[in-house]
Parts: C-alpha cells; structure tokens; sequence
C-alpha cells in the first residue's frame, strides 16, 4: 500500500527510480511521483495514474541527478489526482518527502500549519511531513526529522530530500516497512526486497524511529537525539522479478497453483514446525486478512474434521479491537502472503502480548512478519505479481493443511494409516489441481454468461463453504460483480429472498457426504429462477441436479479447497476480462495493505 524508493549514488537517478517503482507499483496505483536532487535544487515530476503517465511526462521533460526520492500510490486521504500525489515539496522547498502509512493526528497538524500561515496544496495527510520538517529545519536537517518523527501519531515510512544535502538522502519508519539496500557506490531505500536493483547486494532493516542518512558511500543510523547507531546489514540477492512487464499475471498465477503448492509440501519445514506444534498450547488460533484469512478458514474446518480439534479464527482487524478472551499460552498461525499486512502485523503484537507464540505462513523470507514469529513456513510461490492472491492462497492451504497434519500425528489424533493416505493424497494435489486447470476452455464458456448475472452468490458447507468465501472475494475483487459467499444451508434463513431470474448460484460441493443436502439447495434457488452452477467432485457431479456442473478430481474433502478454488480463481479470472476489468490491476486495491 503506496511504495517507497530512494536512490543515490553514481547511476542516473530517474532511471533508478522508475525501476524501483516498476517493481513496487503492486503496492499502489493512483499516481506515481519523483522527486531528484539536481545539484542546485529538488525537481518534482509526479502525475495521477498508473506509473505509465509519470514516464510519459519524464519524456517531455528532462531531470538529471544522482539523488532521489520516488512513490507509487494507494489512496487513503484524497483522491487520485495530480495535487495528492506524492513527493510533496515543503513550503520553502527545501524539503521533499514521500510516505506510506497514515498520519492519524494530522488533522491537528494542519491547523498548527494553517495558524503559521501554511496552507496545504493536498488532501492528503502526508504534505504536512514536509512542511514540519521545513519549520523545525534551523541548519539540522536529522534534528528536524526527529522532532517531526516525535509529533506524528500513526504510522509511516519517509523518504526525504533535503535541499541543503545535494547528496544524501534521508528515511525513517515507524510500523510501515523501509529497507536500506547497499551496493558498490550508491545505497537504496525501499518499502521492499523486490524493488532493489541486482546492484544491491546488502540490505538492512531499520528498527522503529530510527533515522537512516544514506549517501553513495554508505548508510548511517540514528536514534530521535542524534546517537549513532549500529545499522546491521546482511548480504542479499536481489532482482526485481516484476520490472516493467506488462503480460497478465493473474492468470499466469493460476497456472503456477501446481508448482506452488508442490513446492510449497516439498520445502516443508517439518523439524522446525514439530518444535512449536509439540508444545502445550491451551488455544489455537488462525489469523489473517482477505485470502490469508479464507486459507485460515479452511484449516479450521481441516483441523475440526481430522484432528477434531477446535481452531479459533480472527480476522485480524477485528482482533485488534476486540477483547481478547483466549488462551493464555496460544498458538497462533499467522497467514499473510507479503507479511507485511499491517492489520496482520499489529494483531501479531497484540497477540504476543498475550503470551502467543507464533507460527507464521508467508511467501516472503525477509518480510516484517517473519522477524516478529517464533517460526516460519515459506510458501513456495516466487513473487506473485497479480493484486488478486491465487497461488499464494492455493499455497497457503496446502502448508495449512501438512501442518493440520503434523498436528494430528504428534498428538495422536490420527491413525498411522489414515496419515499414510492423507499425506499420499497431499502430495497428489498438485497433480490433480493441473487437471482443474485443463478444463479452463470450459470454465471460461460457462464465464461468459456468469459475467451478465445482476449478482452471484457462492454456496457451500464445510470446507466448501471456506472455499466459497475465498471465490467470491476473487470474484468481486477482479470483477467488480456484486458477489456474497453463504453456507448453503443458511440461504433460507433470508438470502434465499434475493434469488431471481439474472441471479447466479455458484455452488461448491465437492463433499460427496453432502451432495443431497446440496442438491436441494441447489432445487430450491432453480425453482425461483435463479441460475445454478455448481463445481463439483466427480463423484457427486451427476447427483447435483444444476444447470451446469464442472467437475473436479475426487479427494479428501478437507482437502478440496485446494482444488476448488482453482476453478473459482479462474472464473473470477474470466468474468473479470468479459466485464473489461483490468484483473492484474483492480480499481481501489494494492497488493500489500501497509495500512490499518
Ligand atoms: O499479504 P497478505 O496475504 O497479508 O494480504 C492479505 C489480503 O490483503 C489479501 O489476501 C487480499 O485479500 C487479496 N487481494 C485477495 O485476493
């Protein structure tokens, strides 16, 4: 959510920044800015949009240096236009700034502004960052960040330019991410790994409030009183894996779901799971935000139908708010794809307060979350590049599901023999989530007539009702049709109200178990005129009675969120493109929300 670059050094900045920002405009893309350092003074390009129009206007004008600031934009305050895109230029111009995060006092701030004739040009909550600093500045540029960085309440990351220092550049950050990157001659800010140049070879991870001063020579740390501190680096590859391209993602994604989740049960970390999994937990608790959260959901229903153990889910928004009357010695199994979901992190704090230990799930080894957990799983998914998560939820569900597993064994909730078929049917899931994928033509036929319906509705029980959940957030997150996920049983306890001619009813059921209980829900929506479609195991496909069935291989039914979703992400996919969305790029969203 809005990412952050900074360059000095000997290559040419613009280039440098606009690399950056290539790698991070997942993050954000409201507008896109710069801000460089010419020698003389600080130049400021930025425009509203996608980054495609900032390079369209670095064409009609020329910016040459060898320092800079850069920002790609997720909107919280003000709209995405020109005058709110970030850097802003301080009232005296002698400072630039560009920020993530969100200032929650800045209303106060403004009008401590406005009553020393300061007038912002933004809606923003971030240009006032760079007018304090410009009031506090008396000849210290580090002293009047760290007298800004003790006034703003909320949180943030900055990346500043001073006029008066042609050659350094500034950052701090305060529960938003900023990473120094190292190289050869110049050094690099970035509100992540995957938007270092190759040419960054170390990088660091500044603490809360502490100043980072970056020149081509070096990075130097600092507390809020001017103390010099250690900054440890450590040597790390970097390529930005996104630079530029602009083929579709989400459904290349789809496709990777197989590998992902192979690699994902190959590279298992199962020695180091045991460890905490073997400890005496009074609770266990899954947390997350969007997918993660629905990936979490189908690991409560895993671990309540083979482990018989009860799983606690959050949301973790709603964790932070709400009282927490949990365990007092919990485990908590944080899933996030980025691990750097601000929500997900706070919760992560508030959880350890409460004596948790924590077991993070994510697809980055050097994200925020894997430093706060006791242990990490890595999803085996490479950089996921769409905003919609799809192999990364597929990839979640399937580490969930080994460590529902592990559980079951080192607890003795499972026979030997049950465990021996479970994990032989784990390790067929990647096989057969590519048969999902063969029928895609198929799918995508059905898609052109789910893509006129006035609303759809995702329905199942169990597992297949976490499932639905994560469909419908796919559907409505890429298409922009109104979508809503329901336990199949509950649609006649009101929804069933809404079913009509134009209406869809996408049902999951691939519980063999419950394919007549779905059958007459699925009677039940025909009979008043709404469309059915139902993906199905094989097994139950015929039984179902709906307009149209896609059938997917049979498995443990635990298990088949792996599968059905592969179906839904490529449904969503397809209604997505027959209802001209852009699917890699949905309108109001980011890919990492660095925001609460
Ligand atoms: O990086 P995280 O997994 O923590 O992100 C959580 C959600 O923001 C994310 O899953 C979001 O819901 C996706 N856009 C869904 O496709």
């Amino acid at each position: 959510m809005c990412g952050i670059v900074g360059y000095v050094g000997n290559s040419e900045v613009v280039k440098a920044l606009i690399k950056g920002l290539e790698a991070l405009e997942y993050r954000g893309y409201d507008s896109a800015g710069i801000a460089v350092h010419t020698g003389k003074e600080i130049l400021v390009e930025k425009k509203a949009g996608r980054l495609s129009n900032l390079k369209e206007a670095l064409r009609r004008r020329e910016i040459v240096g060898r320092c800079g600031i850069g920002h790609t934009r997720w909107a919280t305050h003000g709209a995405a236009t020109d005058e709110n895109a970030h850097p802003f230029l301080s009232v005296h111009r002698r400072f630039a700034v560009v920020h993530n995060g969100i200032i929650t006092n800045y209303l106060p701030l403004k009008r401590e502004l406005a009553a020393r004739g300061i007038s912002l040009r933004s809606d923003t909550d971030s240009e006032i960052i760079a007018h304090l600093i410009d009031l506090f500045y008396d000849g210290d540029v580090l002293a009047a960040i760290a007298s800004v960085v003790r006034r703003l309440e909320g949180s943030f990351a900055l990346a500043i330019l001073a006029a008066s220092e042609p050659n350094a550049l500034y950052g701090v950050r305060k529960e938003s991410p900023l990473l120094v990157g190292r190289g050869r001659g110049e050094c690099f800010l970035c509100s992540d790994v995957s938007g270092f140049s190759e040419n960054c070879t170390e990088v660091a991870f500044p603490n809360d409030e502490v100043i980072v001063r970056l020149t081509e020579r070096g990075a130097k740390a600092y507390d809020l009183d001017g103390k010099s501190l250690p900054l440890a680096f450590a040597r790390t590859e970097c390529h930005r894996s996104m630079e530029g391209s602009e083929e579709c993602c989400m459904l290349s994604e789809i496709h990777e779901v197989p590998a992902s989740v192979e690699k994902t049960l190959r590279s298992y970390p199962e020695e180091v799971v045991a460890r905490l999994l073997r400890e005496e937990h009074d609770e266990i608790a899954i947390l997350g935000c969007g997918s993660a959260y629905h990936a979490g959901l189908a690991f409560k229903a895993t671990m309540r139908e083979l482990a018989g153990v009860r799983v606690t889910d959050y949301v973790a928004s709603e964790f932070l708010t709400e009282r927490y009357v949990g365990g007092e010695h919990p485990l908590f199994i944080v899933v996030s794809q980025s691990g750097e979901t601000a929500d997900t992190l706070r919760a992560v704090k508030r959880a350890k307060e409460h004596g948790a230990t924590i077991l993070a799930v994510t697809n980055v080894a050097t994200s925020s979350l894997v430093r706060l957990a006791d242990e990490t799983v890595l999803t085996g998914c490479g950089t996921e590049r769409a905003v919609a998560a799809t192999k990364s939820y597929s990839a979640q569900v399937a580490a969930l599901l080994r460590i529902c597993l592990q559980y079951a064994d080192i607890w003795g909730k499972i026979e030997k023999t049950e465990l021996a078929r479970y994990l032989a049917e784990l390790s067929a899931l990647p096989h057969k989530a590519a048969t999902v994928l063969e029928g895609e033509r198929t799918l995508a036929d059905a898609c052109r007539r789910l893509a006129n319906a006035s609303a759809l509705y995702c329905l199942g029980k169990g597992a297949d009702y976490a499932a639905a959940k994560e469909g419908s957030l796919k559907i409505k997150e890429v298409s922009y049709l109104f979508s809503e996920a329901y336990p199949s049983g509950e649609l006649k306890h009101g929804t069933l109200a809404l079913m009509e001619a134009g209406v869809y009813a996408l049902f999951v059921a691939t519980d063999p178990r419950l394919t007549e209980k779905t059958a007459s829900s699925i009677a039940e929506v025909a009979c008043r005129g709404a469309s059915t479609f139902a993906i199905a195991s094989e097994g139950s496909a015929e039984r179902l009675g709906a307009d149209e069935v896609y059938p997917i291989p049979d498995t443990i039914p635990a298990f088949s969120p792996v599968l059905s979703t592969v179906a839904m992400q490529l449904i969503a996919y397809y209604v997505g493109i027959y209802r001209d969305c852009d699917v890699d790029r949905p309108r109001n969203l980011a890919k990492s929300v660095t925001v609460e």
